[in-house]
C-alpha cells in the first residue's frame, strides 16, 4: 500500500518529465527554461497538443474568437458567479461550457478559463467585466481583462512566461485526476473541472496566496527567525517550500524569479522575499535534516503575480489558466490508451460475523 502513490507508475506520457534529483523539467522535449524564454502561451498549447491541434497562428485566431464567444455566453451568468469564492466561481463558469472531446471543446475551455478569471477579478473589485479583445495574445488579454487596463509589453510577456512555465508538470494531483476522469470517457470539461478542484488545495495550487500572507506576517527579514520558529513549533508547513518529487530546487522557481526581476515595480518585495527565503532554507535544513526541502514554484509565483497587480484571491485561477493546456493534453493522451483507471485497495474493515466464525 502506497498512500501517496509516489512509487506507482500510472501512465506513460510524452508530455512532461519531472526529474526530481536533478531539478530538471522537460516539457515535450524542451527544458522549461527554453520554453519560458522562447514560447508564447499559444505556442505552448500547440506544442502540448501536437497531433491534436498543430497550427499555432490558427490557434491564436481561434482562441481570440472563443474568448469573445465565451464572454457573450457567460454574460447572463456573471451576477450569479459574483458572490462565489474565486475558484468556485471559475468552476461554475466551466460547468456551463461544452463537455466534448474535440479541439473546439478544448479551445472553448481554455477561453472560458481566461474570460471567467478576468470577469471574477472585475466583479470582486466591484466593477463590470471587461470584454475580451479577439486580436490580442491570450496572456496579454487575460491580464487586461483582470486589471481593466492594457498591460505593458514587459508585463504581458511576464504573465505569458508564467502561463508557459506552469503548463505541465508530470502526474501531479490535478493532472492525475484529470486523467482519471478522462479515462471514464467523460468530456474534456469534466476532466478540467476535476483538475481545477484538485488544484484548489493549499498543498497543490493554493499555496501562493498563503506565501504572501506569510511574507506579510514576517514583515522584515530580521523578524524571520522567530516567526519561522513559531510556525514550525505549531506544526505548520511553510508555503512555497518542499515538493513531492524535487529533492533540490524546483527549476520553475528560478525561471519565475528571473521573470520577476524583469519587472521594475517588484524590486522591494523581491529583495524581502529573497532574504526571507534564505532564512527559511537554513531553518528547514536544520529542523528537517532527513528531508531535503527547497523552494518550489509557488514562492516566486506569489511574488510575480503580486508584481503584476493580480489580487491574491485570484492566484489559483491563474494557475488553472496555465495548467488547463496540460490537463487537456493529458486527458487526450489518457483517452488514447482506452484504459479505465481503476486502482485496487486493501480492505481493513470488519468482516461479516459468519465469515469470522468460519
Ligand atoms: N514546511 C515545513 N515542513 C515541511 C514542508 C514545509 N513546506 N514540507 C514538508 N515538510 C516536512 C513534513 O512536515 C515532514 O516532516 P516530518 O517527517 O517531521 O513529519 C517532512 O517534511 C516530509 O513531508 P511529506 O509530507 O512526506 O512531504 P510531501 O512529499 O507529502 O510534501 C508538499 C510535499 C508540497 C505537500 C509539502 O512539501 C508542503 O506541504 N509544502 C507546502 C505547500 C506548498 O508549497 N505547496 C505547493 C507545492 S508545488
Amino acid at each position: 500500500m502506497d498512500a501517496g502513490l509516489e512509487k506507482v507508475v500510472a501512465a506513460e506520457t510524452v508530455l512532461s518529465d519531472v526529474q526530481g534529483a536533478e531539478g530538471r523539467l522537460i516539457i515535450r522535449g524542451k527544458d522549461v527554461e527554453t520554453l519560458a524564454r522562447e514560447f508564447t502561451f499559444e505556442q505552448t498549447a500547440g506544442h502540448l497538443w501536437a497531433g491534436f491541434l498543430d497550427t499555432t497562428p490558427e490557434l491564436q485566431t481561434a482562441l481570440g474568437k472563443a474568448r469573445v464567444k465565451a464572454f457573450e455566453r457567460m454574460r447572463q451568468d456573471f451576477a450569479r458567479l459574483a458572490p462565489l469564492p474565486e475558484v468556485d466561481a471559475l468552476r461554475a463558469a466551466l460547468s456551463l461550457a461544452s463537455d466534448g472531446h474535440d479541439v473546439a471543446a478544448a479551445i472553448e475551455l481554455v477561453a472560458t478559463m481566461a474570460v471567467a478569471t478576468g470577469a471574477i477579478a472585475q466583479m470582486k473589485a466591484g466593477r463590470t467585466p471587461v470584454a475580451p479583445d479577439a486580436k490580442a495574445l491570450h496572456g496579454a488579454d487575460l491580464l487586461r481583462m483582470i486589471r481593466g487596463e492594457a498591460p505593458s509589453t514587459e508585463e504581458a510577456r511576464a504573465l505569458d512566461a508564467y502561463l508557459v512555465t506552469i503548463s505541465d508538470h508530470g502526474l501531479n494531483a490535478s493532472t492525475f485526476v484529470a486523467r482519471c476522469v478522462a479515462s471514464t470517457r467523460a468530456g474534456l470539461g469534466s476532466a478540467v473541472i476535476a483538475g481545477l478542484s484538485a488544484l484548489k488545495g493549499p498543498l497543490h495550487g493554493g499555496a501562493p496566496g498563503p506565501v504572501l500572507d506569510m511574507l506579510d506576517g514576517i514583515g522584515a527579514a530580521d523578524r524571520a527567525e522567530g516567526w519561522i520558529r513559531n510556525a514550525l513549533d505549531r506544526g505548520e508547513r511553510l508555503m512555497g517550500f518542499g515538493h513531492r518529487v524535487y529533492r533540490t530546487r524546483d527549476p520553475r522557481a528560478d525561471v519565475l524569479k528571473s521573470v520577476v526581476n524583469s519587472l521594475p515595480a517588484s524590486s522591494g518585495r523581491l529583495a524581502l522575499a529573497q532574504a526571507i527565503e534564505g532564512r527559511i532554507l537554513q531553518k528547514l535544513a536544520a529542523e528537517k535534516p532527513d528531508r531535503k526541502l527547497d523552494t518550489n514554484v509557488e514562492y516566486y509565483t506569489a511574488i510575480l503575480l503580486e508584481a503584476l497587480g493580480i489580487p491574491r484571491g485570484l492566484f489559483t485561477c491563474l494557475f488553472g489558466c496555465g495548467r488547463v493546456t496540460g490537463w487537456i493534453a493529458h486527458a487526450r493522451e489518457q483517452l488514447g490508451t482506452g484504459r479505465l483507471v481503476r486502482p485496487a485497495s486493501t480492505y481493513v474493515g470488519p468482516m461479516p460475523a459468519d465469515s469470522v466464525a468460519a
